[in-house]
């Protein structure tokens, strides 16, 4: 596998791989890679002949300067794990793809204006402004996302179809840990104890499942959380699984989800479930 860290580069590289007509898996990510990263990456291997998977910590979309300076950076690591799967591994500096800060604003419409978008503002055009540009670099055919991050997802579906990117989309299921924690790499900055409990968020949706309807489930999930002293609920909340918008009733959506957010000590944690 190949370190590629210039734009030039990259270019030349795609460049070739279009010339001799061969099909392209783009996994973004932001490092500190775990199993969760790793099935998007062998998914887009088994589909494509060359894999690309970036890894950048893309300042813009972070509205917490806390979270960026603490994310976890483990580069050296992330290669090795992924050698074996990608044929080329984009890790660039922020001033190659920031050169000067970003203008680009984006609107996604109401997909984005609830639950992650609502809470952390900015964060989905940071989204949209680096999976952009990695769309455009990159021209891969596929491009792999995870459905822990469910929302970005829908956003990603309403950019590539904005700015026409012919790129297909592919939605990927929750790698979890063997608690039944949603694999995160904020995971790490949790103690032995938060792991162990953090655990108990996805035990709580999945007992929730067994509920008939929407308040029920509310009521339910939220009273559960309320139980343990290091949880901190951001939001819960049921949602049509395509518009995102919250529902009042099994009745009101073809596709019916539920989508938490949890601090867990000074970690934010998210999760989601589907009813329907
Ligand atoms: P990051 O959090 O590194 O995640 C990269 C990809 O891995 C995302 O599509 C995410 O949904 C997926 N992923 C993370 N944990 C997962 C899990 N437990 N199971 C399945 N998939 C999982 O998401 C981002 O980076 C950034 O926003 C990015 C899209 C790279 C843009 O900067």
């Amino acid at each position: 596998m190949l370190v590629i860290n210039t734009i030039a580069e990259l270019t030349r590289i795609v460049d070739e791989v279009k010339s001799e007509g061969k099909t392209i898996g783009l996994v973004p990510t932001m490092g500190a890679l775990h199993d969760g990263h790793l099935s998007l990456i062998k998914r887009a291997r088994l589909e494509n002949e060359v894999v690309f998977v970036s890894i950048f910590v893309n300042p813009v979309q972070f509205n917490n300067q806390d979270d960026l300076v603490k994310y976890p950076r483990t580069l050296e690591r992330d290669v090795e794990l992924i050698g074996e799967y990608a044929d080329y591994a984009f890790a660039p500096t922020v001033e190659e793809v920031f050169p000067t800060p970003p203008t680009e604003e984006y609107h996604f419409g109401p997909v984005e204006e609830v639950m992650e978008g609502a809470a952390r503002p900015g964060h989905f055009n940071g989204v949209g402004v680096i999976v952009r540009r990695l769309l455009d670099w990159v021209r891969p055919d596929k491009a792999y996302f995870g459905e822990k991050d469910y929302q970005q997802i829908a956003v990603i579906r309403e950019l590539v179809r904005q700015c026409d990117i012919k790129s297909e989309i592919v939605p990927c299921p929750i790698v979890r840990e063997p608690n039944g924690l949603a694999m995160s790499s904020r995971n790490r900055r949790l103690t032995p104890e938060q792991f162990e409990t953090a655990a108990n968020i996805h035990r709580i949706l999945v007992e929730s499942q067994q509920l008939e309807d929407v308040p029920q489930i509310k009521a339910f999930v939220e009273a559960e959380i309320a139980k343990y002293p290091e949880f901190k609920l951001d939001y819960f909340e049921i949602a049509d699984a395509d518009t995102l918008q919250t529902v009042h009733s099994m009745a009101d959506a073809a596709g019916v989800m539920g989508f938490i957010t949890v601090y867990v000590g000074e970690v934010r944690l998210i999760d989601n479930i589907r009813y329907k």
